[in-house]
Protein backbone atom coordinates (compact mmCIF):
# COMPACT_ATOMS: atom_id res chain seq x y z
CA UNK A 1 0.00 0.00 0.00
CA UNK A 2 1.51 2.95 -1.07
CA UNK A 3 -0.56 6.45 0.50
CA UNK A 4 0.97 9.44 1.69
CA UNK A 5 1.21 9.12 5.54
CA UNK A 6 4.31 10.50 7.02
CA UNK A 7 4.05 7.55 9.53
CA UNK A 8 6.45 4.69 7.34
CA UNK A 9 9.38 6.71 5.08
CA UNK A 10 9.74 3.83 2.30
CA UNK A 11 12.45 4.45 0.66
CA UNK A 12 13.32 2.34 -2.55
CA UNK A 13 16.78 2.37 -4.37
CA UNK A 14 16.08 -0.85 -6.09
CA UNK A 15 16.43 -0.52 -9.58
CA UNK A 16 15.81 -4.21 -10.95
CA UNK A 17 12.62 -6.07 -11.80
CA UNK A 18 11.69 -8.18 -9.15
CA UNK A 19 14.27 -6.81 -7.13
CA UNK A 20 14.85 -9.24 -4.18
CA UNK A 21 16.29 -6.54 -2.06
CA UNK A 22 12.71 -5.11 -2.48
CA UNK A 23 11.02 -8.60 -2.06
CA UNK A 24 12.81 -8.42 1.32
CA UNK A 25 12.02 -4.95 2.12
CA UNK A 26 8.13 -5.63 1.57
CA UNK A 27 8.23 -8.61 3.83
CA UNK A 28 9.47 -5.90 6.92
CA UNK A 29 7.07 -3.68 5.48
CA UNK A 30 4.12 -5.93 5.89
CA UNK A 31 5.02 -6.68 9.48
CA UNK A 32 5.88 -3.15 10.74
CA UNK A 33 2.64 -1.68 8.78
CA UNK A 34 0.74 -1.83 5.83
CA UNK A 35 0.35 1.56 5.15
CA UNK A 36 3.38 3.25 4.09
CA UNK A 37 4.94 6.06 1.57
CA UNK A 38 6.88 4.60 -1.00
CA UNK A 39 9.81 7.00 -2.69
CA UNK A 40 10.62 4.73 -5.32
CA UNK A 41 14.30 6.66 -5.94
CA UNK A 42 14.89 5.44 -9.31
CA UNK A 43 11.22 7.68 -10.62
CA UNK A 44 12.18 11.00 -8.87
CA UNK A 45 15.23 12.06 -11.02
CA UNK A 46 17.05 13.28 -8.20
CA UNK A 47 20.42 14.97 -9.24
CA UNK A 48 23.13 15.41 -7.50
CA UNK A 49 24.73 18.37 -6.25
CA UNK A 50 26.86 20.69 -8.91
CA UNK A 51 27.84 24.08 -8.25
CA UNK A 52 24.78 25.75 -9.22
CA UNK A 53 22.54 23.88 -6.48
CA UNK A 54 24.90 23.65 -4.41
CA UNK A 55 24.91 27.39 -4.04
CA UNK A 56 21.53 27.93 -4.61
CA UNK A 57 20.71 25.45 -1.62
CA UNK A 58 23.71 27.21 0.20
CA UNK A 59 21.82 30.50 -0.13
CA UNK A 60 18.74 29.52 1.27
CA UNK A 61 20.21 27.77 3.99
CA UNK A 62 22.23 30.76 5.48
CA UNK A 63 18.78 33.02 5.06
CA UNK A 64 16.63 29.94 7.40
CA UNK A 65 14.37 30.13 3.74
CA UNK A 66 13.20 26.54 3.82
CA UNK A 67 10.57 26.96 1.94
CA UNK A 68 11.93 25.75 -1.87
CA UNK A 69 10.93 22.66 -3.20
CA UNK A 70 14.88 21.77 -3.22
CA UNK A 71 13.88 20.86 0.73
CA UNK A 72 10.46 18.63 0.06
CA UNK A 73 12.33 15.61 0.37
CA UNK A 74 14.67 16.43 3.53
CA UNK A 75 11.47 17.60 5.39
CA UNK A 76 9.65 14.42 4.68
CA UNK A 77 12.84 12.12 5.59
CA UNK A 78 12.91 14.32 9.03
CA UNK A 79 8.77 14.26 9.70
CA UNK A 80 8.83 10.21 8.91
CA UNK A 81 8.14 8.40 12.74
CA UNK A 82 10.20 4.71 11.02
CA UNK A 83 12.36 4.80 7.74
CA UNK A 84 13.16 1.74 5.73
CA UNK A 85 15.97 1.61 3.44
CA UNK A 86 16.02 -0.77 0.30
CA UNK A 87 19.71 -1.11 -1.31
CA UNK A 88 21.08 -4.15 -3.09
CA UNK A 89 24.94 -4.60 -2.61
CA UNK A 90 26.76 -2.87 -5.58
CA UNK A 91 29.96 -2.60 -5.85
CA UNK A 92 30.34 -3.52 -1.54
CA UNK A 93 28.03 -0.15 -1.09
CA UNK A 94 25.10 0.63 -2.34
CA UNK A 95 23.18 2.40 -5.81
CA UNK A 96 24.45 5.96 -6.12
CA UNK A 97 21.30 7.00 -6.60
CA UNK A 98 20.83 6.28 -3.27
CA UNK A 99 23.92 8.69 -2.12
CA UNK A 100 22.57 11.13 -4.49
CA UNK A 101 19.10 11.06 -2.66
CA UNK A 102 21.52 11.41 1.10
CA UNK A 103 23.25 14.23 -0.41
CA UNK A 104 19.74 15.78 -1.13
CA UNK A 105 18.42 15.28 1.92
CA UNK A 106 21.72 16.40 4.21
CA UNK A 107 19.90 19.80 5.16
CA UNK A 108 21.45 21.59 8.04
CA UNK A 109 18.91 23.17 9.81
CA UNK A 110 16.06 20.25 8.75
CA UNK A 111 17.84 17.10 9.83
CA UNK A 112 20.78 17.94 11.60
CA UNK A 113 22.35 21.13 13.29
CA UNK A 114 25.68 21.53 15.61
CA UNK A 115 25.07 23.16 19.05
CA UNK A 116 27.01 25.92 19.66
CA UNK A 117 30.32 24.08 20.45
CA UNK A 118 30.01 21.84 17.01
CA UNK A 119 28.51 19.03 18.27
CA UNK A 120 26.06 16.97 15.79
CA UNK A 121 22.33 17.48 17.20
CA UNK A 122 19.87 15.49 14.72
CA UNK A 123 16.71 16.94 14.12
CA UNK A 124 14.97 13.64 12.38
CA UNK A 125 11.97 12.35 14.61
CA UNK A 126 11.85 9.08 13.32
CA UNK A 127 12.50 6.52 16.30
CA UNK A 128 14.12 3.21 14.15
CA UNK A 129 15.50 3.30 10.86
CA UNK A 130 16.20 -0.18 9.09
CA UNK A 131 18.56 -0.83 6.50
CA UNK A 132 17.80 -3.65 3.62
CA UNK A 133 19.78 -5.36 1.23
CA UNK A 134 20.64 -8.16 -0.60
CA UNK A 135 23.93 -9.07 -1.84
CA UNK A 136 24.94 -11.70 -4.66
CA UNK A 137 28.10 -13.14 -2.56
CA UNK A 138 29.28 -12.40 0.83
CA UNK A 139 28.04 -8.98 2.33
CA UNK A 140 29.91 -6.61 4.08
CA UNK A 141 28.56 -3.85 5.95
CA UNK A 142 31.64 -1.49 6.30
CA UNK A 143 30.34 1.12 3.60
CA UNK A 144 26.88 0.36 3.17
CA UNK A 145 25.21 -0.14 6.31
CA UNK A 146 27.80 0.97 8.82
CA UNK A 147 27.91 4.17 6.69
CA UNK A 148 24.34 4.92 7.33
CA UNK A 149 24.29 4.16 10.59
CA UNK A 150 26.95 6.22 11.05
CA UNK A 151 24.81 9.21 9.74
CA UNK A 152 21.48 7.99 11.78
CA UNK A 153 23.11 8.05 14.53
CA UNK A 154 25.65 10.66 15.27
CA UNK A 155 23.67 13.18 12.13
CA UNK A 156 19.75 12.75 12.28
CA UNK A 157 19.44 11.55 16.02
CA UNK A 158 18.34 8.27 14.83
CA UNK A 159 19.26 6.06 17.78
CA UNK A 160 17.67 2.72 16.95
CA UNK A 161 19.02 1.37 13.68
CA UNK A 162 18.75 -2.09 12.21
CA UNK A 163 20.66 -4.51 9.23
CA UNK A 164 18.09 -6.76 7.65
CA UNK A 165 20.34 -9.00 4.78
CA UNK A 166 20.53 -12.00 2.86
CA UNK A 167 23.83 -12.80 1.38
CA UNK A 168 25.70 -15.04 -1.45
CA UNK A 169 22.16 -14.91 -3.58
CA UNK A 170 24.87 -14.78 -6.50
CA UNK A 171 27.13 -18.14 -6.18
CA UNK A 172 26.70 -21.19 -7.70
CA UNK A 173 25.19 -23.82 -6.61
CA UNK A 174 22.93 -21.86 -4.26
CA UNK A 175 19.49 -21.57 -4.28
CA UNK A 176 18.68 -17.89 -4.20
CA UNK A 177 14.94 -18.24 -4.06
CA UNK A 178 15.45 -20.49 -1.02
CA UNK A 179 17.73 -18.36 0.77
CA UNK A 180 15.30 -15.63 0.17
CA UNK A 181 12.63 -17.46 0.83
CA UNK A 182 13.43 -18.40 4.09
CA UNK A 183 15.11 -14.82 5.22
CA UNK A 184 11.74 -13.21 4.60
CA UNK A 185 9.16 -15.86 6.13
CA UNK A 186 11.82 -15.41 9.31
CA UNK A 187 10.74 -12.03 9.18
CA UNK A 188 7.05 -12.66 8.96
CA UNK A 189 5.62 -16.21 7.90
CA UNK A 190 4.70 -15.50 4.93
CA UNK A 191 6.86 -15.94 1.28
CA UNK A 192 5.66 -14.15 -1.33
C1 LIG B 1 25.83 -3.10 -10.51
C2 LIG B 1 25.92 -4.28 -9.58
C3 LIG B 1 26.95 -4.35 -8.65
C4 LIG B 1 27.05 -5.43 -7.78
N1 LIG B 1 28.09 -5.47 -6.87
C5 LIG B 1 28.19 -6.51 -6.00
C6 LIG B 1 29.24 -6.56 -5.02
O1 LIG B 1 30.10 -5.68 -4.93
N2 LIG B 1 29.29 -7.62 -4.18
C7 LIG B 1 28.35 -8.63 -4.22
O2 LIG B 1 28.42 -9.56 -3.41
N3 LIG B 1 27.32 -8.60 -5.12
C8 LIG B 1 27.23 -7.57 -6.02
N4 LIG B 1 26.19 -7.54 -6.93
C9 LIG B 1 25.14 -8.58 -6.90
C10 LIG B 1 23.91 -8.10 -6.12
O3 LIG B 1 24.28 -7.64 -4.84
C11 LIG B 1 22.87 -9.20 -5.93
O4 LIG B 1 22.55 -9.83 -7.14
C12 LIG B 1 21.62 -8.65 -5.25
O5 LIG B 1 20.81 -9.71 -4.74
C13 LIG B 1 20.80 -7.81 -6.24
O6 LIG B 1 19.67 -7.30 -5.57
P1 LIG B 1 18.32 -6.90 -6.36
O7 LIG B 1 17.68 -8.19 -6.82
O8 LIG B 1 17.52 -6.20 -5.31
O9 LIG B 1 18.71 -6.02 -7.49
C14 LIG B 1 26.10 -6.48 -7.83
C15 LIG B 1 25.05 -6.41 -8.78
C16 LIG B 1 24.97 -5.34 -9.64
C17 LIG B 1 23.84 -5.29 -10.67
Amino acid sequence: MNNESNKILYINSCVRDNSRTDRLAKALLKKIGDEYTELNLDELNLEPLNRERLEYRTKLIEMKNYEDKIFEYAKQFSNAETIVIAAPYWDESYPAILKIYLENIYVMGIVTDYEMDGTPKGLCSAKKLYYVTTAGGPYNPKYSYEHIKNLAVNMFGIQNTELIYVENLDISGNDAETLLKNAIESINGTYS
